[in-house]
């Protein structure tokens, strides 16, 4: 049933709910996949659209290819086997067969650090071949504010329809992150609409309303839900970055940075994040350099200082060593803690990337140890092994594991002790 232009929001969400609502979903993957097997759960017909063969054939026999999503293998499964899901390479055909579809591809930085929008505006441009009078597009993958009104609709617009006329336009940024996007999209916190016009932020908030029980809170157009996106990034990159200054501060008056934060922290205006190696995965590192420009200083310093902490790490592990009167050349160092955040398995801008390409530079044999990474997937994503036996001059805890690595090991830096003077 084509929805868009539909006064009545109960029908749009009786159509969702009955299965008279059909959506394609643009790009199956980490995120794309849950939100697709969702939309199935709740009653939609679901077409999945992506360029991977591989991702489309395992989709259409039922198998998750995506790991460490709790409960994602089964939604999947089950949706696959009752007809309500199934996957195409066929990106226009999808448009074609659907009434909504969904943007969740990804969108990158190029080598200047400036947004490659590349994939959106490829999927769009399919989509504008597919697209029909009553169709309804929503973009969730994060983009630099006006991306939704100023690079897709007018691609969507070659298709001769007008936007806001013929068919409708939202922003609904994902709000989740990997390993919790099932609970995340569900409801572990309400749901971000902006429309290109009021009638799209209504039918946007009936779509997304049926999803998630935290319901759905709409903002004036789609710029402020993609400001809303890149707002939440920067303020954890920006604050994260204080948190390394303090314990730069604190290490330089011998204070413990963790107490200090901590203690802090009882103080209900103050919500301090924690130090550590640097920030990593697809998106705090990336979405500040989607509004960086002259006037956004603290962002940018923010962003320098959390890209320096792999140095610093560096620096502390000569500094631990020359106090034993060894050096980094030649000693055998165990990284622990490679994957960006603990128990994902996700290398994407990992701070241990730059701790063990610095340490190498220095002429280090550099080891590796993730509880979420085999020996071959240590190999391939970062080239380190296991120490094996090996004799450890110096360890580094990126994470705070409490894990006895089976290694002979000289001097470890923890979490707490990698900010510590002494
Ligand atoms: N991963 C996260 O934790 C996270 C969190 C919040 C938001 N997001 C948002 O979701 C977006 C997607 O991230 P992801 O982690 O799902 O990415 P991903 O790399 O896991 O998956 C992207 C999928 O898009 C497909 N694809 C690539 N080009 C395509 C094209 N032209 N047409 C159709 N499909 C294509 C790929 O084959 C892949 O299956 C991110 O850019 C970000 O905006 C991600």
């Amino acid at each position: 049933m084509k929805i868009y232009g539909n006064e009545n929001v109960k029908d749009v969400k009786d159509a969702f709910k009955n299965g008279n609502m059909t959506v394609a979903v643009y790009g199956l993957g980490k995120m794309g996949l849950p939100l697709a097997a969702i939309f199935a759960d709740k009653g939609a017909r679901v077409i999945g659209a992506d360029i991977n063969e591989e991702v489309v054939m395992k989709t259409n026999q039922g198998i998750n290819h995506v790991r460490g999503e709790p409960g994602l293998d089964e939604l999947v499964e089950k949706n696959v086997k009752r007809g309500r899901l199934k996957a195409t390479t066929d990106l226009v055909k999808a448009a074609k067969d659907s009434d909504v579809m969904i943007i969740l591809v990804p969108a990158f930085l190029d080598k200047n650090k400036k947004p490659d929008l590349g994939i959106v505006k490829s999927v769009s441009e399919n989509i504008a071949k597919g697209i029909e009078r009553g169709d309804f597009v929503i973009v969730e993958t994060t983009v630099p504010p006006g991306t939704t009104d100023r690079v897709v609709r007018p691609i969507l617009e070659k298709s001769g329809l007008k936007a806001g006329e013929d068919f409708g336009m939202a922003h609904c940024p994902e709000r989740t992150s990997s390993g919790r996007a099932i609970r995340d999209i569900l409801g572990a916190y309400p749901k971000v609409c902006g429309g290109i016009n009021k009638k799209s932020t209504d039918t946007a908030e009936a779509i997304y309303q049926v999803i998630n029980s935290k319901g759905v809170i709409t903002v004036s157009s789609s710029t402020e839900a993609e400001m809303v996106k890149i707002a939440e990034g920067l303020y954890r990159d920006v604050n994260i970055a204080l948190a390394n200054e303090l314990a730069l501060i604190s290490e330089r008056y011998g204070a413990d940075v963790f107490e200090v934060i901590k203690t802090a922290n009882t103080q209900p205006f103050c919500n301090i994040h924690k130090p550590g190696a640097g920030v990593g995965g697809h998106c705090i590192p990336v979405y500040p350099w989607f509004v960086i420009d002259e006037n956004t200083k603290l962002i940018k310093t923010a962003r320098e200082v959390n890209d320096s902490m792999p140095e610093y790490v560096v620096d502390k592990v000569s500094k631990t060593l020359s106090e034993h009167g060894e050096s980094v050349k030649d000693s055998n160092v165990l990284i622990a803690g490679l994957v960006y955040r603990p128990g994902v398995k996700e290398v994407y801008h990992t701070p241990a990337r730059e701790v063990i390409k610095k340490l190498r530079k220095l002429g280090a044999n550099v080891y590796g140890y993730d509880p979420v990474l085999s020996e071959d997937e240590m190999k391939s994503m970062l080239g380190v092994e296991s120490p094996n036996g090996h004799k450890i001059n110096c360890a580094v805890f990126i994470h705070d594991y409490r894990y006895n690595p089976k290694a002979n090991i000289e001097h470890i830096l923890t979490p707490e002790n990698l900010f510590r003077n002494g």
